[in-house]
């Protein structure tokens, strides 16, 4: 079994963020543009990485593998990244990012969640609607490269009572899809509230250390 972890970005891991976004959005967002996230109170900025075997061996550094980000804008909160390396795609990891990023999103005790994607973007768009997101409309050529439309996807409910029951299953599901393909998620390495404030951000934790 592999582990995998799932944290808050810090500054360290920009240089493999950058690298990262390059492979799943062909580059979307800058360093300065990361800064930018890392610095507002109301970017929620999650990476999954696989940890070096050994953590006292300092020639290893981790690995990161995916990556995922929210605004928190008024009670909605728009998902604005959600990326699986490539060779890491299929095996669960983005369900199970989505699930948490989320998690995190009803934790901030926001309402409904949103995003665009892509109309040709079929392994994005099945992922959101397996997670309840409904298409609400579309922005015409919207991407200048391809002059493709973009799907607008509603998430609401985050704050229903039933909400709490539908992560937890979705946690669950997703675990048992990792661990099918030879993974374990530990939750462990959240920053703590505390430290969060000192930095200037207020983050809610996330629910449990290793899921499932
Ligand atoms: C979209 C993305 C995050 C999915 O990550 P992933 O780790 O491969 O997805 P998972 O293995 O967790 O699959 C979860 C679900 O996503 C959907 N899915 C994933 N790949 C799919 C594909 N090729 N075709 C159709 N559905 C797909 C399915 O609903 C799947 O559930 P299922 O296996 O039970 O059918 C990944 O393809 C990616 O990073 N793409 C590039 C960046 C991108 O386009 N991001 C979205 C921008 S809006």
């Amino acid at each position: 079994m592999n582990f995998l972890e799932l944290k808050p970005l810090r500054s360290q891991l920009l240089p493999s963020v950058l690298e990262l976004d390059r492979l799943c959005f062909g580059g979307l967002w800058t360093y300065e543009g990361y800064q930018r996230e890392l610095a507002s109170p109301n970017s929620h900025l999650l990476v999954m990485s696989i940890p070096p075997p050994d953590r006292l061996d300092r020639g290893e550094s981790e690995r990161l593998v995916g990556l995922g980000c929210l605004w928190a804008i008024l009670d909605e909160a728009h998902i604005t990244l959600l990326g699986i390396h490539p060779d890491f795609q299929h095996q669960g990891l983005g369900q199970a990012l989505l699930g948490y990023l989320l998690a995190a999103a009803a934790q901030r005790h926001l309402e409904r969640a949103t995003l665009e994607v892509r109309v040709s973007n079929r392994a994005a768009l099945c992922l959101y609607q397996k997670f309840g997101f409904r298409e609400a409309g579309r922005r015409r050529s919207y991407y200048q490269d391809t002059n493709e439309d973009a799907i607008i996807m509603w998430r609401p409910g985050l704050q229903h009572p039933e909400f709490g029951q539908t992560l937890a299953i979705w946690h669950r599901e997703s675990g048992q899809r990792l661990a099918s393909a030879g993974w374990r998620l530990d939750l462990s390495h959240q920053r703590s509230p505390e430290l969060n404030c000192r930095e200037g951000k207020q983050e809610a934790p996330i629910v449990s250390d290793v899921a499932p």
